[in-house]
């Protein structure tokens, strides 16, 4: 069986928890898209796990972990994390890395940080090199990890070509000096190939033979479905392709059936970095969700912007991903609020007119014009912290995930109350 996992709102629904949670009936985990940029926490007892790159499967002895193709992957953040585990989880035979990935090297780091220093609408990015390094593959000038392996003078004289238009740029355009120099880079680069070499492979193949020995194949996104380069809001998003199709293409797994879609669901929404967000709350409530949720990014360490839950975006991120079953996240978050607000449609004016919006409009401007149209919903006395079983829950978080459920026309299969990988009620 084949699954896809992903956010269906600004990235951190809680992505990770949920991947741990299924990981054990899966033989392989993959990332398919994104880099460094991911940052999934993992709470398992008392210990913490943070995860950029490594598909958090690796915590399930038996589980095998693979970085597709779609990936860009940071060797210095991947060593990084490797060694951060290592007292915890083996990697070898467990631990599989597509010989296609494109690497994020220094360079695409200083650029994304030039970029963004000098743009007059920042996007707000995580300065991984993440859109640096996805417009070096699509312009032909990347540099892959199988390309670690071949010989120095071919290798140099690929680095050379992305070089040179970088440094280009950087002096040039945005006045700067260029840290390193190409040799240095590349001796820096020859470091990586023998630590990596164990892991790297041709993953698509694997894959496909899995697939074909009908094991069981987890695909987990990073970021979230308004961030995707086709179906964010544009040029508010990340640089690759978050949505669940995008899996087959980010492995190489070919036209297969996906059993299931599933989508990931904040009970309330948050989002890091810059771009509309319409249901966002600068007041106390958002305050109050940043604290009780510990809405605080994993990998920048930004506090994340906090809002209502958004029926039309999700629905959106329903239909893009094909998402057939929900797991809701950090219901146990809105635990002692008095009204739960949810927007169910948007308000724009245009040409004068006040008009009703069931679908987010195409450019962010509008989408930062749009009013949410709220439903009020009663909070609950009780907690849901915890909580094992769905009828144990206040009558009114019943009532929030049922009228959630309908308005969304999809079920809502899983709920998470609370950090811990036990702490979710199965319906
Ligand atoms: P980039 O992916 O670093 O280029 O950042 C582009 C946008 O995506 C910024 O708004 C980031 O805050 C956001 N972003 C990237 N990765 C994540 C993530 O894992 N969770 C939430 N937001 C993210």
């Amino acid at each position: 069986m084949v699954y896809v996992v992903l956010g269906t709102q600004w990235g951190d629904e809680g992505k990770a928890k949920v991947i741990d949670y299924f990981s054990h009936q899966f033989d392989y985990v993959v990332r398919f898209q994104g880099g460094a940029n991911a940052g999934h926490t993992v709470h398992v007892g008392e210990k913490k796990f943070v995860f950029h790159l490594i598909p958090s499967g690796i915590l399930h002895e038996k589980t095998q972990v693979v970085i597709g193709n779609g990936v860009v992957l940071d060797p210095v953040c991947l060593l990084e994390e490797m060694e951060s585990i290592s007292r915890e989880v083996s990697f070898e035979g467990r631990l599989w890395i597509s010989n296609k990935a494109h690497l994020v090297l220094p360079y695409h780091k200083w650029l994304d940080a030039a970029k963004e220093k000098k743009a007059k609408n920042p996007i707000g990015t995580t300065l991984r090199g993440i859109g640096p390094a996805y417009a070096d593959k699509v312009e032909r000038l990347g540099i892959r990890l199988g390309d670690l392996f071949l010989s120095e003078g071919d290798l140099t004289s690929r680095l050379e070509k992305a070089y040179e238009v970088k440094a280009f740029l950087l002096q040039k355009y945005y006045g700067m000096d260029v840290p390193m120099t190409i040799e240095e880079i590349l001796r820096e680069i020859l470091q990586y190939r023998e630590k990596l070499a164990p892991y790297v492979t041709d993953t698509e193949r694997l894959l496909q033979k899995a697939a074909a020995e009908r094991r069981n194949i987890l695909f987990e996104g990073a970021q979230g479905t308004l961030l995707d380069v086709d179906f964010g809001t544009y040029p508010f998003v990340t640089s690759s392709n978050t949505v669940a199709p995008y899996a087959l293409v980010g492995s190489g797994l070919g036209l297969v059936d996906v059993a299931n879609v599933v989508g990931i669901t904040k009970a309330y929404c948050t989002r890091v970095g810059e771009g509309p967000f319409p249901t966002e709350l600068k007041d106390s409530t958002g305050e109050f969700l940043r604290k009780q949720g510990g809405e605080y990014g994993s990998t920048t360490g930004r506090p994340r912007r906090c809002g209502w839950f958004d029926v039309v975006i999700t629905r959106y991120a329903i239909g893009v991903n094909g998402v057939s079953e929900i797991f809701l996240t950090k219901l146990d978050v809105l635990d002692g609020l008095d009204e739960i607000k949810v927007a169910v449609g948007y308000e724009i004016e245009r040409n004068g007119q006040r008009e009703r919006l069931d679908y987010p409009p195409q450019s962010w401007e509008e989408l930062e014009q749009c009013k949410p149209i709220y439903v009020t919903l009663p909070g609950w006395k009780g907690k849901t912290a915890g909580v094992k079983r769905y009828f144990q829950l206040p009558s009114e978080a019943q009532h929030y995930i049922e009228f959630l459920e309908m308005q969304l026309g999809r079920k809502i299969s899983y709920i998470s109350v609370g950090q811990d990988r036990t702490d979710v009620i199965e319906r």
